[in-house]
């Protein structure tokens, strides 16, 4: 296998926190947030924590959420900020100098793009699209407009994982030869909900947005949406994006050439239709990467749940979540070695490393750590498994190109109408 380098910017570890220039000591930045639900308050959070930030705008199709993130802001950062309920009206009205996106996945790709066209820097929740074309067009308007996006791979900026990238780079596991990631939730069946009216305060029309119509459903909203493949790619995009980023952060090769998936619902019953036990095999030029997700019985060592498992020939390291790192050595008679995972609440994230570093690369002018362009590259890992799923073949990725070689039905998959009045972006 090819000796591996440091990818750019990937070594800033939490004493990078109140590193800017004093040129910026007095900027402060005026902020939307499209996406008041869950994850985007959290991110939020973390940005009022930081400092120097108005809270400019917040935008949700469900004014239940924005009214209680509009308390939150007002409470922590002093802001009253206006509530919208289309994010075309919030940007061109408020013109934020970052915005960040934190939708459903099916409606990450239009905002971002019209917020970098009005100036904003982004920072945009995984995967990037719902289909790989959404990726590409987030990319090139990025680049072409010259802003700074910041995926929510946040697990590039925790210290576990940057030690144990240390680690895998420093020959201690051997050469690499394959690496598994999974998730193993030990989730019931679920049961399904009606169709009703959308509860009073959502525009569940503006909520379907791009995706086609179905009437609304508690299952979908909030949250919900994830295990729908007309809004999103299931688990494979949900989590599996966050191994397959550390996996392309660990190797110097950018894609797969090869994929095949499998997936079923042999458990749930909640009225999803994602696949909810799926394997999938991404072959690349120097390793093999696999894939799991199943509701089953889990791994034998109940501790890694999640993670990756990167196979060397001098022993195995988990790579894992709340469970830090761990490496077994082949030889039996050398000690273990491990690593606690620092992690912040609630939810067990690093997303104020991932603010901090974003701002950062906003005042240095580089790449931040969780660029756009990784993002993208990982968020196409999922979406390849879910369309090889969906055809139920293997599929050869051209990723010099971003084409399907020889498989017209396949790259039709790379991207999808949109409904009424949204067009796909170019
Ligand atoms: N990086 C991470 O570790 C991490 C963790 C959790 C979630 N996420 C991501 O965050 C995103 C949001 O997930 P969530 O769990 O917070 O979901 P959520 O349902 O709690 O929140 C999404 C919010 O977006 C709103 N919304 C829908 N369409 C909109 C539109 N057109 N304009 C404005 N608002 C709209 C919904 O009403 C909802 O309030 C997902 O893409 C998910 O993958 C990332």
């Amino acid at each position: 296998m090819k000796r591996r380098t440091f990818i750019k910017n990937t070594g800033l570890t939490i004493s990078a926190l109140p590193l800017y220039s004093a040129t910026f000591q007095n900027q402060s930045y005026k902020i939307a947030l499209v996406g008041c639900g869950w994850w985007g308050m959290n991110i939020l959070r973390e940005a009022m924590a930081y400092g120097r930030c108005k809270v400019a705008g917040l935008c949700d199709v469900d004014k239940n959420a924005a009214t209680t993130a509009r308390g939150e802001v007002e409470k922590l950062n002093g802001d009253k900020p206006k509530i919208y309920g289309d994010f075309r009206e919030l940007i061109s009205r408020e013109k934020p100098d970052i915005t960040i996106v934190a939708t459903p996945d099916h409606w990450h790709a239009l905002p971002a793009i019209m917020a970098m066209e009005n100036g904003a820097h982004v920072f945009i929740e995984k995967p990037i699209g719902h289909t790989i074309g959404e990726g590409q067009a987030v990319l090139r308007a990025a680049r072409l407009h010259d802003r700074k996006v910041q995926v929510g791979t946040h697990r590039r900026l925790s210290p576990h994982n940057i030690s144990a990238m240390e680690f895998l780079r420093s020959g201690k596991a051997g050469k690499i030869i394959q690496v598994k990631a999974f998730v193993n939730y030990q989730q019931g069946a679920g049961t399904p909900a009606p169709d009703s009216d959308p509860p009073k305060g959502l525009d569940w029309d503006m909520w379907i947005g791009p995706a086609p119509w179905r009437d609304y459903n508690p299952g979908i909203h909030p949250r919900g949406f994830r295990q729908f493949l007309d809004f999103a790619n299931g688990t494979v995009a949900d989590w599996g994006i966050h191994w397959f980023d550390q996996v392309l952060w660990w190797t110097e090769e950018k894609y797969p050439r090869n994929v095949f998936s499998h997936g079923n619902r042999y458990i749930r019953q909640d009225g999803s239709d994602a696949p909810d036990t799926q394997l999938a095999i991404f072959e690349f030029e120097s390793f093999t990467l696999e894939w799991e997700h199943k509701l089953c019985a889990g791994n034998l060592n109940e501790a890694h749940n999640v993670g990756c498992y990167f196979y060397g020939t001098e022993g195995t390291l988990h790579l894992g979540w709340r469970d830090g790192w761990t490496f077994y050595p082949k030889n039996k008679n050398k000690e273990k070695v491990h690593q606690n995972p620092t992690l912040h609440a609630p939810d067990h994230q690093n997303i104020k490393e991932s603010w901090a570093d974003f701002i950062l690369a906003i005042e240095q002018n580089k790449l931040p750590a969780s660029d756009i362009e990784t993002g993208h590259l990982a968020s196409n890992i999922s979406l390849l498994a879910m369309i090889s799923c969906k055809l139920g073949r293997s599929i050869q990725w051209d990723g010099e190109n971003e084409m399907i070689a020889g498989d017209a039905e396949a790259n039709k998959l790379l991207r999808r109408e949109y409904r009424g009045e949204w067009q796909y972006p170019g």
